[in-house]
C-alpha cells in the first residue's frame, strides 16, 4: 500500500488527479471506476483543466460508476449520473456511451445489479477503481454490516442517510430510499484502488481501515487485503494514524 500524505484538499486533489492521469497516459483505453461525493470534486476538476491543456486524451476511456439511487432518472440534479455529466463527463472528450452508472429506474432491479456485473465483466474489468470513504467506514454504499456484500446489490438507506438527503427535494417522498452499489468483490476486483480521503471527519475510519481488524463493520477494512492501493490523504484525515505513530 502506498500512502500519499498531502497538505490539504488542493494538494489532495492535484495527487489524486496525478495518479489516474498516470493511468490514462499509460494506457489509453483504461477502464476507470468513478465515486461521486464532495473530495473528488477537486480531482476531476483537475482532470478536466489538464484535459482542456492538452495534457489528457478520454477518448478510448470507459468509465463504470460505483453506485446511483434508486428511483432517480440521470437528468435529477440529485442522481450520481448528473453529478458525473456535471463534474466531469460534459468537459472532457469521453464517450458518454462508454460510461456506466447503475440505472437508477429498472423495473426489475436485481437483475439491473446481474447486468451491471455483466457490464463491468465486459469491460474486462476495472484498471483502477477511484473510492471516497464515509466516516463509519463505507465505501460504495456498502455500509457497516455483519457480512461484505459481494456482487453490485440493492441497499436500504439508512434513516440517517434519508434524512439528511431530504433537504434536495421538495417532498419526502421524492426522498430515496434505497440505492444500487457494487459489491464488495466487485470493488476488490479492480486491479488497483485510489482511495481518497479529506478532513477530520474521515481521520477515525482511515485509521481503522488501514490498520485495524478487517471486518464487514468497517467496509473499507478489507482493502487491506488488495494488493495494489493507493492512498491520497491530507493532514487532517491522517492525524490519526500520525498521532498513533503509524505513518
Ligand atoms: C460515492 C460513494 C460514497 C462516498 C462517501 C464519501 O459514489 O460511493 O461511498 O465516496 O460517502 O463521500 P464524501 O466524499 O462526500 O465525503
Amino acid at each position: 500500500m502506498i500512502i500519499y500524505a498531502v497538505k490539504d484538499y488542493e494538494e489532495m486533489s492535484r495527487k489524486a488527479a496525478a495518479v489516474m492521469a498516470a493511468l490514462v497516459v499509460s494506457k489509453p483505453n483504461a477502464v476507470l471506476g468513478l465515486a461521486t461525493g464532495s473530495t473528488p470534486v477537486g480531482m476531476y476538476g483537475k482532470l478536466v483543466e489538464w484535459y482542456k491543456n492538452g495534457d489528457l486524451d478520454f477518448s478510448q476511456v470507459s468509465s463504470v460508476n460505483l453506485d446511483e439511487y434508486k428511483g432517480l432518472s440521470g437528468d435529477n440534479d440529485q442522481s450520481y449520473r448528473y453529478f458525473m455529466n456535471t463534474n466531469l463527463f460534459d468537459h472532457i472528450n469521453i464517450d458518454k456511451a462508454r460510461t456506466n452508472v447503475p440505472n437508477g429506474l429498472a423495473e426489475d432491479a436485481a437483475q439491473a445489479c446481474e447486468e451491471y456485473n455483466e457490464i463491468i465483466r465486459s469491460m474486462g474489468g476495472v484498471d483502477m477503481q477511484l473510492l471516497g470513504i464515509g466516516g463509519n467506514g463505507h465505501i460504495g454504499f456498502n455500509e457497516p454490516s455483519d457480512v461484505f456484500e459481494k456482487e453490485t446489490h440493492v441497499v436500504d438507506l439508512t434513516e440517517s442517510t434519508i434524512l439528511a438527503n431530504a433537504r434536495f427535494f421538495e417532498s419526502m417522498d421524492q426522498v430515496p430510499k434505497q440505492a444500487i452499489t457494487m459489491g464488495i468483490k466487485n470493488i476488490m476486483d479492480a486491479r488497483k484502488i485510489l482511495l481518497v480521503a479529506t478532513g477530520e471527519g474521515k481521520a477515525d475510519a482511515l485509521y481503522k481501515s488501514l490498520f485495524g481488524p478487517i471486518t464487514p463493520k468497517v467496509p473499507a477494512s478489507i482493502l487491506q487485503l488488495h494488493s495494489d492501493v493507493v492512498v491520497v490523504a491530507d493532514e487532517a484525515a491522517l492525524s490519526l494514524i500520525k498521532e498513533k505513530g503509524l505513518l
